[in-house]
């Protein structure tokens, strides 16, 4: 006998679906995502509805009640539509077979067990019954319910049937088992499954970059994503997916020192900005800069920021290039920022991650990553403390997260007093730009100024005088005022030759 579930099915929608299906004589269930998370008390917004007969046919029936449009996927068999927030997805039970050479299913009309049956994980196969005569019915043949309690990821069939039906299942399961460990609850992907995984993981081949990417990205934003990457690595998916990270891996020891293992190091650095990510969004300390229609847009940041958790997994990437021993220095990985930053746009080529203002985004943290901490240990003056205002603009707060997020040793004292200094760093941040507005800084003196004073046309110098007056600026010598900044200009055109017009 099936236990009737309570609750979890009282959004009107579920009614609506459930009616429209008895009017056309099909039988519908909910599935997949939304049960499970029913049972995890996760919120969840996107439905998939699985119906023995036509998906379309039943989206449209929906469709003309709620008087919503329905979008066909005629290619999928698939429909969908939007109610109250909520995104409706209709498909038809399917019995599906996979070549070995495709992703690309032969795909036959099947029933609810079929379907279940072709689906990636017991957890994602349960489904809740829309049948008037046992509505919200719990229908689970592989035991889901108890895998969710017991916080295991195990496929339906055998893992390698599974797996190579569609070897994207092998970083979902990965991605599963890290999104949806929180807290005390741990979910871990059984032993079986990870040796097919190591198996398989040549399969990876087939898929398109695009959709490992987006994968990538869920974990980048989960809780903890060195969950994740760890498995990535253990199950030689990494190596395939992004090669320049395991290249980070290991210690080298000569003449008996050995240096940071920056894999590890990489990992906690990602997991920390995950955190402070999250601390201060809770504050309400962070906002995202974007630019609607040429005008900057402030908005608070309300979730985590993909491309933050870009910049730390990539942070040190440029560490293997410009690892060097010398008996005095021992290990130093001089430069490594710069090379990392150089690296960035590849990367992102590789990964097919936008070319755009998001690349420069991660390739500046990157670039700059260093800066924060170097204030730390050096004395800190003003003018040190404008350049890196300059050259962060509004990315300040998160280069600052991302470097306290670096500080990372076995030595907890070490810890402790750079984590002292970084915050004296952060106070004189405030002070400075309380004072002097330079995170947005634009020299009052512009090109178009001096070609009109002097009546000429553009050339080197009119460069020359700029960067002489925003290094005025920036040192302190002049106070951020056209005044002071017009004076200074008059002085180094002077020198440089040029009279009035
Ligand atoms: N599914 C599958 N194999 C895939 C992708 C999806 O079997 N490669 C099935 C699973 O039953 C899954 C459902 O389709 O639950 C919906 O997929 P998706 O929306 O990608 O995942 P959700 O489980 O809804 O989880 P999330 O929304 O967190 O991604």
């Amino acid at each position: 006998m099936s236990t009737i579930t309570e609750g979890f099915l009282d959004h009107r929608i579920f009614n609506i679906v459930s009616t429209a299906a008895e009017k056309t004589g099909v039988r519908a269930f909910v599935i997949g995502g939304y049960v499970r998370d029913c049972f995890l008390g996760r919120p969840c917004k996107d439905i998939d509805i699985v119906v023995e007969g036509s998906g379309i046919e039943l989206a449209r029936a929906v469709g003309e009640t709620v008087k919503s449009n329905v979008s066909v996927f005629k290619n999928f068999g698939t429909a969908m539509l939007k109610y109250h927030g909520m995104e409706v997805e209709f498909v038809g039970a399917r019995k599906e077979s996979y070549r070995r050479d495709s992703r690309k299913p032969i795909v036959e009309d099947g029933t609810l067990e079929d379907d279940q049956l072709r689906r990636d994980f017991t957890i994602n196969a349960m489904a809740f019954s829309l049948q008037k005569e046992d509505f919200g019915a719990l229908v689970d043949p592989f035991g889901g319910i108890r895998d969710l309690a017991a916080g295991i990821i195990r496929t339906p069939l055998d893992p390698d049937t599974t797996y190579s039906d569609d070897p994207l299942r092998m970083i979902r399961a990965i991605r599963f088992a890290t999104k949806l460990t929180s807290g005390e609850r741990v979910f871990r992907i059984v032993p079986e499954s990870l040796e097919s995984i190591k198996r398989n993981r040549d399969r990876l081949s087939i898929l398109s970059k695009e959709r490992i990417t987006e994968e990538l990205n869920k974990i980048l934003v989960c809780e903890k994503p060195s969950i994740g990457f760890r498995l990535l690595d253990d199950t030689g998916l990494l190596e395939y997916i992004l090669p320049q990270l395991t290249k980070l891996k290991g210690v080298e020891t000569v003449e008996g020192k050995g240096h940071k293992e920056n894999f590890s190091h990489t990992l906690e650095v990602v997991d920390n900005v995950a955190e402070y990510e999250m601390a201060a969004i809770a504050a309400g300390s962070l906002n995202n800069y974007e630019y609607e229609d040429g005008t900057e847009v402030i908005k608070p940041r309300t979730g985590p920021y993909l491309w933050l958790r870009w910049a730390a997994l990539l942070h040190d990437i440029g560490k293997p290039a410009t690892k060097r021993y010398s008996p005095q220095a021992g290990w130093t990985f001089h430069g490594h920022e710069v090379v990392g930053a150089r690296m960035v746009p590849k990367l992102f080529q590789q990964m097919k991650l936008p070319l755009n203002e998001k690349m420069k985004y991660v390739q500046k943290l990157v670039g700059l990553h260093l800066r924060p901490i170097a204030l730390v240990t050096e004395e800190v003056t003003d003018s040190a403390v404008r350049r890196l205002l300059f050259d962060a603009g509004n990315d300040i707060d998160d280069l600052m997260l991302l470097c306290n997020a670096d500080i990372t040793s076995k030595n907890p004292r070490k810890v402790e007093r750079l984590k002292r200094n970084f915050e004296l760093v952060k106070g004189k941040l405030a002070n400075v730009e309380a004072k002097d507005a330079i995170r947005n800084f634009k020299n009052p003196i512009t090109g178009e100024y001096i070609m009109k004073t002097y009546g000429i046309p553009p050339c080197r110098e009119i460069g020359i005088i700029k960067e002489y007056v925003k290094n005025a600026i920036l040192d302190g010598v002049i106070e951020n005022r056209f005044e002071d900044a017009d004076r200074l200009m008059r002085e180094k055109a002077a020198e440089l030759g040029f009279n009035e017009k």
